[in-house]
């Protein structure tokens, strides 16, 4: 869906995950949401909040899984997902702690398998994702899933594009302090969700977004593998869509 603006687009989506939640509620059931960091699905959590603030939107149902974190990383530090996540939607809304999972970015390497494998049981145990939220880096990145990763991927470590770590270097003053590494949900992962909405807005994105979307299916630009998910939105602004 092409929105004129990054703003209508990213309410539609924060509605439509409102719907979903409160359509578990009624059935007394978690909804389970795979959520993104970045620029892009920042006005997502804005609407969110304010449907939590003004229209009693209730989280109390809902567990969250993060897509990713950068290795090693403290959650305290300004530039951790944690943090980012915290500030931009959990300290202003309901959800419950236990109910937040985040890869952890501060584990001995010796232990990062074994807890790659305990972050995927833990969102088979809860049923899996009912819905995944996505953006897309220049590399066609989703998660942290750069250019090589397989479509059966799965949660693991895994080193940064150059061209990644080059975008990264704005949120941490210089490009040599940008984690090479990441721990990132899979491709596979991801493809497992029953439902997943892709945002992507500015001109910036629109080269990645055709490659994606109209192009050839291949681990070169990981969001291809999209095309072969059954519920995939695609939201972007006319911006982004300046290719297609
Ligand atoms: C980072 C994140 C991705 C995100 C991408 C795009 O690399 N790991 O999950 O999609 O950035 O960021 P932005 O939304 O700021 O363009």
């Amino acid at each position: 869906t092409i929105f004129e603006e990054a703003a209508e687009g990213a309410v539609r989506v924060a509605h439509e995950i409102a719907e979903l939640i409160r359509r578990k509620q009624r059935l007394g059931e978690q909804a389970v949401l795979g959520l993104a960091t970045g620029s892009s699905p920042i006005g997502v959590y804005q609407e969110l909040i304010r449907l939590h603030r003004q229209e009693s939107l209730s989280f109390r149902n809902v567990v969250t899984f993060n897509l990713d974190e950068y290795y090693p990383m403290e959650p305290d530090e300004l530039q951790s997902y944690v943090y980012f996540m915290h500030e931009q939607l959990f300290n202003h809304i309901d959800i419950l702690p236990e109910n937040i999972h985040i890869p952890d970015g501060t584990l001995p390497i010796d232990r990062v398998k074994e807890y790659c494998q305990h972050y995927e049981k833990q969102i088979d145990e809860c049923g899996g994702l009912d819905m995944q939220l996505l953006g897309i880096g220049r590399t066609g990145h989703i998660g942290f899933n750069e250019p090589g990763s397989s479509i059966n991927s799965t949660t693991r470590l895994v080193k940064l594009d150059p061209l990644t770590i080059t975008d990264a270097a704005k949120d941490f003053i210089k490009e040599e302090f940008v984690p090479l590494r990441a721990l990132t949900m899979g491709v596979g992962t991801i493809m497992k969700a029953r439902k997943i909405i892709l945002l992507a807005w500015g001109e910036g994105k629109a080269k990645i977004l055709k490659e994606m979307v109209e192009g050839r299916v291949s681990d070169e630009v990981p969001a291809s593998f999209l095309q072969l998910h059954p519920q995939v939105a695609v939201v972007v602004d006319r911006w982004a869509a300046l290719e297609l």
